[in-house]
């Protein structure tokens, strides 16, 4: 049965450098792994009174039966004023609700932040490792994958350039191996 991991874009942007990222990713993810897209854009905020029988919404239920199939998550994240984008922080809170019901725990994870500048995310980087300690999820440290100067990762054709994409496979690679030591 092949692993499958749940690929969490925190950008809803249709031309999203994040996205790009993690369709790249997910194109170099070896035979026997599976990228799967989990839709964050249609959680309603959340809010502890939607949490009662009959009020629940229903992407609410279909993203946490979602995220519970997965194996491992990998989050794209860009960064919004220094932290991690408000719809990726809400569907953290979705899926770890109800109370004793969170879906994020104990599911190896890795932070990719990409952004058009050198600090490459840095700060939502590290405002989504803050969060993922408390959700439970063992967060691959090293390497860390800091993709900053975006245009500058791309040919003229819009594909990333092979240094890049070489280093993509390195965070794939000890993704992988981080998993397998966790899992198996
Ligand atoms: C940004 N951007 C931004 N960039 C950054 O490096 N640090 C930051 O703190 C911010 N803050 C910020 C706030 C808000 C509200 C927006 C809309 C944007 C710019 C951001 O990195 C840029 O728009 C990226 O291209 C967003 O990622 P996607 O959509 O290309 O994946």
């Amino acid at each position: 049965m092949n692993t499958k991991i749940g690929f969490i874009v925190g950008s809803l942007r249709k031309d999203s450098n994040n996205l790009k990222t993690a369709q790249t990713f997910a194109k170099l993810l070896p035979d026997g792994v599976e990228a799967n897209f989990i839709e964050i854009g249609n959680l309603p905020f959340y809010n502890e009174d939607l949490e009662v029988p009959g009020k629940v919404p229903e992407s609410w239920t279909n993203f946490r039966n979602e995220i519970q199939k997965m194996d491992g998550i990998l989050f794209f994240t860009p960064e919004y004023n220094r932290s991690m984008p408000a719809v990726l922080k809400n569907a953290l809170d979705v899926g770890s609700r109800p109370f004793g019901e969170n879906q994020w725990d104990g599911k190896p994870a890795a932070v990719v932040s990409v952004a058009p500048r050198g600090i490459a995310g840095f700060g939502a980087n590290h405002a989504l490792r803050q969060s993922l300690v408390f959700l439970n999820m063992p967060v691959m440290q090293q390497p860390e994958a800091y993709i900053g100067n975006f245009d500058s990762l791309l040919n003229e054709d819009g594909t990333f350039v092979e240094d890049t994409k070489n280093f993509f496979k390195v965070i794939i690679d000890s993704y992988l191996d981080f998993f397998n030591k966790l899992t198996k």
